[in-house]
């Protein structure tokens, strides 16, 4: 039998906004850890924490379960709780937020600019009025749809305000900037701290469900490799209770391990990371054909300026492109975002919005009252994203440009 996820799309095929790109290698590389004795805390793990640290250019990556988790391990880290705050962009997953917040730290939501969705220092810098009688302990970028603001930027506000910076890379494996004269791998932390990355299958690699967090700091990563196995270690270095760890002669108990600070389950398994390993292989083949999907759509919306068009670019970066965000003045088309969007579904066209500004969220708004941000609010009422994985062609961008140009014709 044909295998289903390895097919190409057709023009007949329905084309959602993101998808994985499997193939027979990555089929082979899952089946050959069931095979093996390790499901899970085997050697296919540290394996793809090396190959990812290399790939990005960092001293660790530490491999775990989701982005979310990833990004929850990364605030614990940091040592960040209550009566702490920390800066997140109002135009983000909620997860972003969701992990200062679940830490019991306070949420400060930043702007964002209205035409490219990035939260900038400068947009940073303002949120930290919000801060009331909390200590800011940390701000948040998230490299939105792949694209980064400037780094060096959040590095001299980062450090004039002794804040830690987590970067939000979820969007932006793959991506690169330049700064001080050099080019940077998104990843490899030289303007922050840590940066997390997820392997949801819409991602730029696919692992099922899959994060990791990369960091150039010893302590950091030691941290974070044990919060994320119930905050055990077995290091002897760092045993406290010589008298339950050691026997008569000194030597460490075979079974003995011990808790400092309580962590979780946020383990990525064999079988997961052997998939990521076999994905990360093909980054470069991925990047590249969104980078020109990416670039086809923007020739083919040209037509369409300035009622249609793409993100506004940051001068400095080089996106892997997670999403094609377009910008629609719906307003001025008249037609709402909604039936636009079944109207494109109807022709088996996939869009999505990224995203509701996260504390516009019922839980966000309770607790923070509704904030006054006009970038993100601007933004948030033209954003629609269209397909783009790798799997596509430029025929598919075709499709879906031809389809726009039909549904505007028909509201014109
Ligand atoms: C910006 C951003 N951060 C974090 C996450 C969370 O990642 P995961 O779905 O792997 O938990 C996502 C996922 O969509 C995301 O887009």
């Amino acid at each position: 039998m044909e295998n289903q996820i390895s097919k190409n799309p057709t023009n007949n095929d329905p084309l959602p906004y993101g998808r994985q790109l499997i193939e027979e290698d990555d089929i082979e590389a899952v089946v050959k850890v069931l095979r093996s004795d390790w499901l899970t805390q085997g050697p296919v793990v540290e394996q793809f924490e090396a190959a990812f640290a290399a790939r990005v250019g960092a001293r660790h990556a530490v491999a775990c379960s989701s982005g979310t988790a990833a990004l929850h391990l990364a605030v614990m880290a940091a040592d960040i709780g209550p009566g702490d705050a920390v800066i997140v962009p109002a135009n983000t997953f909620l997860a972003s937020a969701n992990a200062a917040q679940i830490c019991g730290a306070k949420v400060l939501f930043a702007d964002v600019d209205p035409e490219s969705g990035l939260m900038s220092a400068e947009h940073a810098a303002s949120a930290l009025s919000l801060a009331g009688d909390s200590r800011v302990r940390a701000v948040l970028p998230v490299h939105f749809a792949g694209q980064c603001d400037a780094m060096e930027d959040y590095s001299v506000f980062a450090d004039k305000h002794g804040l830690t910076i987590i970067e939000d890379a979820c969007h932006a494996l793959g991506t690169s900037y330049s700064a001080d004269g050099k080019s940077h791998a998104i990843g490899a932390c030289a303007h922050g701290d840590m940066a997390t990355f997820s392997f949801h299958p819409v991602k730029t690699i696919a692992m099922g469900e899959g994060g990791a967090i990369t960091t150039n700091d010893d302590r950091l990563a030691s941290r974070l490799r044990e919060l994320r196995n119930h905050g055990m270690t077995r290091d002897p270095t760092k045993y406290k209770r010589n008298d339950l760890a050691f026997d008569a002669s000194g030597l460490p108990q075979p079974w003995y391990y011990e808790m400092h600070e309580p962590g979780l389950n946020y383990r990525a398994s064999g079988i997961h990371c052997a998939l990521g390993l076999s994905q990360l292989g093909k980054l470069d083949r991925f990047v590249e054909q969104r980078r020109k999907l990416a670039e086809h759509y923007d020739q083919r919306l040209a037509a369409f300026a300035p009622t249609v068009r793409g993100l506004a670019r940051t001068a400095q970066c080089r996106p892997a492109w997670h999403l094609y965000v377009t910008l629609i003045d719906f307003e001025a088309l008249g037609i709402e975002r909604g039936a636009f969007m079944r109207a494109l579904r109807d022709r088996g066209i996939g869009t999505q919005v990224h995203y509701t500004p996260v504390p516009w969220q019922p839980y966000y708004t309770e607790r923070y009252g509704k904030p006054n941000l006009p970038g993100v609010a601007a933004y948030y009422s033209r954003c629609l994203s269209l397909p783009l994985f790798p799997k596509m062609e430029e025929s598919d961008v075709d499709r879906v440009v031809d389809a726009i140009a039909d549904i505007l014709g028909t509201a014109q």
